[in-house]
């Protein structure tokens, strides 16, 4: 599997030193709230786990499974949402958990969703953006790397469904897409 990666963009300790400023600046705003960490499944697997515990603040923790149809690097903006919240959401301080927001075609579609559900609040944590890649404008309040246009695996994010379980971030060889 390492094998398949021909550099490190984002190295094992550079993520834990972004997801502790990301969670000082989370446990900084959400005093006194009733915060909800709403995960999107598969790719958040890693920065949840991460994130939460470095949270100190009391929070619920949720997933949802979306995915917007494509091939396993381009999204066709078509959204599915395959497992939904277990909970009502109304009154709570929600935050989004994501891994990548890339043309934010999923992140639009679930953010006007959940609106509409009535949660006190609705904000937006991604551990990396791609606003190059943009088709879609969504708001992030916290971004813990910006990345130039490229596709990365590692740290939760696949390339059809592997690399997920690699501890750092990745770019992978040209020769694995073709
Ligand atoms: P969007 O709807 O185009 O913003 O798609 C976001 C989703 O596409 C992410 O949650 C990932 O699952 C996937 N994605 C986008 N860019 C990458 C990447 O560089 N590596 C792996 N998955 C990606
Ligand atoms: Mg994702």
């Amino acid at each position: 599997m390492l094998n398949d990666i021909s550099s490190v963009l984002i190295s094992k300790e550079e993520i834990e030193k972004i997801v502790s400023e990301l969670a000082d600046q989370i446990n900084r705003d959400y005093v006194g709230k009733k915060l909800l960490l709403v995960g999107l499944l598969k790719g958040c697997i890693q920065f949840m786990s991460d994130l939460s515990r470095k949270i100190t603040l009391p929070c619920e923790i949720d997933f949802m499974v979306a995915s917007s149809y494509g091939s396993s690097t381009e999204t066709s903006g078509v959204v599915k949402v395959s497992k939904d919240l277990s909970i009502d959401i109304e009154g709570y301080d929600v935050l989004i958990v994501e891994d990548v927001v890339d043309s934010g075609v999923t992140l639009d579609y679930i953010i006007n969703m959940i609106k509409d559900r009535k949660p006190a609040s609705l904000k937006l944590c991604t551990l990396l953006d791609k606003p190059i890649r943009r088709k879609k404008q969504v708001h992030v309040d916290y971004t813990g790397y910006v990345l130039p246009d490229e596709f990365v695996v590692g740290y939760g994010l696949d390339y059809a469904e592997k690399y997920r379980n690699l501890p750092f971030i990745g770019i992978l060889k040209p020769e694995i897409y073709s």
